[in-house]
């Protein structure tokens, strides 16, 4: 349903297209895509909400109805100012600019309820949606791919070096599956979720992952100087994906001991996504909580990506009876953590893991069953 903060703009503007872009989550598969490894991500049932109409002035006046702010941005070379909301449509100006794409002034306001900062990728559901705007408006008729990519490459100019998964998923997602994506090729395959398995939970720690950048820049790197130890090892490699496990194993010497360790949860993660794939075909929920509990346990001690707030949540969710598993979402310190809860048919109680949070970390623990949702639409 569209925001109530909207509901003004859209009476003024009865003519403004609404856009719908969901947001994303990842049941497992996190930090392999910019090591062009493999993915199971899906929709969300949280949703960013943009409308916009087209203008005669060269400038998109662009209102953020969570922040209660509106920026004016020429739309020829506007300034990315990197500390604010607007540098990712300032960024999207510049890269449809770099690819000769025709662009128009625009009134866009939007708002929605996917947690800002919070591993569900906020920033590219703005960003497809723009996009998505700006395709429809423009009649440029860019595939889902390409725009997937011409989003990706806005982020990029933000400074965050990110990898395809976000953007590929709001441009495809399917109801009720999540998809398995081979960031390599760029080829996904859907797979079912099936009900039996049990019932998703998202967790939001209520930490904002401002520190996320730079660290998330530092891993790439790490990951990058394996790669390079390989090269002068003679192996053809350009990303972690054209590592085995052998090979990988016989450059421990080569490399940093943080290094390696990165390098072998990426492997190991990739062998996850095929097995969660398969247990989720199986209807096997056992499995499939265990991978997440593996997944998280790599992403804290090796890929070193998680906080002290998710491990909590993450701890005592799987101390919980019925509670498959968990991990945590997205690139980390701080956001959503997902969880997988056996079904029996009742509704689940977590206000005793908000308790023991709100006591050690003096933060509201919110949380919400997943629905796997649908690719961004526009809906008016
Ligand atoms: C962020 C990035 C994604 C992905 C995840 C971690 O959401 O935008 O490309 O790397 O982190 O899996």
């Amino acid at each position: 349903m569209l925001p109530r903060s909207l509901i003004d703009f859209q009476q003024s503007r009865p003519h403004a297209r609404i856009w719908r872009v969901p947001g994303r989550i990842n049941l497992i598969g996190e930090h392999t895509d910019y090591h062009e490894g493999w993915v199971l991500p899906a929709a969300s049932n949280r949703d960013m909400w943009l409308l916009a109409e087209a203008s005669v002035f060269p400038e998109w006046r662009l209102y953020a109805a969570r922040y209660g702010e509106a920026v004016t941005l020429p739309t020829e070379d506007p300034l990315i100012r990197l500390d604010h909301w607007s540098r990712y449509a300032a960024a999207v100006l510049h890269t449809v600019a770099a690819h000769n794409l025709p662009v128009c002034g625009m009134d866009i306001a939007f708002d929605g309820d996917i947690p800002i900062g919070g591993g569900m990728s906020s920033s590219s559901a703005l960003t497809c949606g723009l996009l998505c705007v700006l395709n429809e408006a423009m009649s440029w008729d860019v595939p889902p791919l390409q725009l997937a990519r011409l989003a990706r490459e806005s982020e990029h100019r933000t400074g965050v070096l990110g990898g395809i998964m976000d953007q590929y998923t709001m441009l495809h997602a399917k109801a009720g599956q999540a998809l398995l994506l081979d960031c390599r090729t760029l080829v996904s395959e859907a797979v079912a979720v099936p009900a039996e398995v049990g019932e998703w939970y998202i967790f939001d720690s209520g930490v904002s992952h401002d520190l996320v950048h730079s660290a998330y820049n530092d891993r790439r790197a790490a990951c990058g100087r394996v790669v390079e130890a390989a090269v002068r090892a003679g192996v053809e490699a350009t990303h972690l994906r054209d590592l085995e496990v052998d090979t990988l194993a016989g450059l421990q010497t080569e490399v940093q001991s943080g290094d390696y360790a990165k390098a072998c949860f990426v492997l190991e993660e990739n062998r996850r996504v095929h097995r969660m794939a398969a247990a989720l075909s199986a209807g096997d929920d056992v499995r499939a909580g265990q991978l997440l509990i593996e997944s998280h346990a790599g992403l804290r001690d090796d890929y070193r990506v998680s906080c002290p707030e998710l491990d909590l949540i993450v701890d005592r969710l799987c101390e919980m009876p019925g509670l498959a598993g968990a991990r945590m979402m997205g690139a980390g310190f701080g956001g959503t953590v997902l969880a997988l809860l056996q079904s029996d048919g009742e509704e689940a109680d977590f206000s005793h893991i908000a308790k023991i949070y709100g006591a050690t970390y003096d933060r509201e623990l919110t949380w919400w069953k997943v629905r796997f949702g649908q690719a961004v639409a526009r809906v008016g």
